[in-house]
């Protein structure tokens, strides 16, 4: 049986309550649909660990900036409903624009600092649009896992940020990038690149490998050579426009003033149409007992 798709709040708010009432637990795994191995991965994770499976498919126009892709964005929900239903979800929440907010909303969340560097320097707003759809997923589906893919770092990042400060009823649960053979990151926005385009796409998620062997292997101490040789090996594909490469604590997203002990490789860049995102953590040989 496919997964029930339910289109109206209140219903969903009851499915859920429902769900809770006779005993279960909810695992939410919130999308904007297009749903790729990397979803489906999140909904498998969730009906593993939970006993109803509900995702949310909302191409959410708070988080994109003007000039971006909100138009264009993949959309293509029987196809989605049958892969989250495969893949063990048992509700689908698919509301309207007009659906989620009856008026404009007048309340925006915004979790400072976190925010501030990386896709949010690049995407001015882009967080803000994230944290305030977030938390109004989360006061709608109550007491529930969410998860979420550390593909988007920074956005899983700000999200646990958000739910800890804001004490919301949700534990949020951080799940491996899903990959191709060829390394790149499964993304909705993968559609966007040609044939040729998606020959070189692999090479931005190699460029973290390298940055990753120069703290592993070649024991590199300083970010800005770290950062060096990541964009070395992305300088190999002239059709990549570098928007950031950087090292940064796991944590806080800043740049260190050393790599020491575990770091993030985070990397933004165009290829034709589409912009990609990745990241990967390193763990430093630093600091040794012989180098304190
Ligand atoms: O990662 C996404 O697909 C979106 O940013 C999210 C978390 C569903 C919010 O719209």
């Amino acid at each position: 049986v496919t997964a029930t798709l339910i289109r109206r709040r209140d219903e969903w708010v009851e499915a859920l309550d429902g769900a809770r009432s006779a005993g279960g637990t909810v695992g939410l795994v919130p999308t904007m649909g297009a749903l790729h191995g990397g979803h489906l991965s999140l909904i498998r994770r969730a009906a593993a660990d939970c006993s109803t499976v509900a995702v949310t498919i909302y191409v959410n126009p708070l988080q994109f900036g003007a000039g971006e892709d909100l138009a264009s964005y993949p959309r293509r929900l029987d196809d989605d409903l049958a892969a989250a239903t495969g893949a063990g979800a048992g509700l689908v929440f698919a509301p309207s624009v007009e659906e989620m907010w009856p008026s404009a909303p007048r309340t925006s969340v915004r979790v400072d600092d976190l925010t501030s560097r990386w896709e949010g320097a690049a995407r001015p707003g882009h967080f803000d649009g994230v944290a305030t759809i977030v938390a109004k997923l989360f006061g709608l589906a109550g007491r529930c896992t969410a998860y979420f893919g550390e593909k988007d770092y920074q956005q899983l990042a700000v999200i646990r940020r958000l739910a800890a400060d804001l004490s919301l009823p949700v534990a949020v649960a951080g799940c491996p990038t899903v990959r191709d053979a060829d390394g790149l990151a499964l993304s909705s926005r993968n559609a966007y690149l040609t044939a040729n385009e998606r020959e070189a796409a692999p090479k931005l998620y190699w460029s973290l490998l390298a940055g990753k062997r120069a703290v592993e292997e070649e024991r590199t101490r300083d970010p800005e050579d770290v950062v060096a040789a990541v964009r070395a090996a992305l300088a190999a594909e002239p059709r990549f426009e570098i928007d950031y490469a950087a090292v940064v604590d796991p944590g806080t997203l800043r740049v260190p003033p050393h790599v020491d002990g575990e770091v993030r490789l985070l990397v933004a860049a165009r290829l034709g149409r589409a912009r990609l995102i990745d990241n990967l953590a390193a763990v430093s040989p630093h600091p040794s007992p012989e180098e304190p």
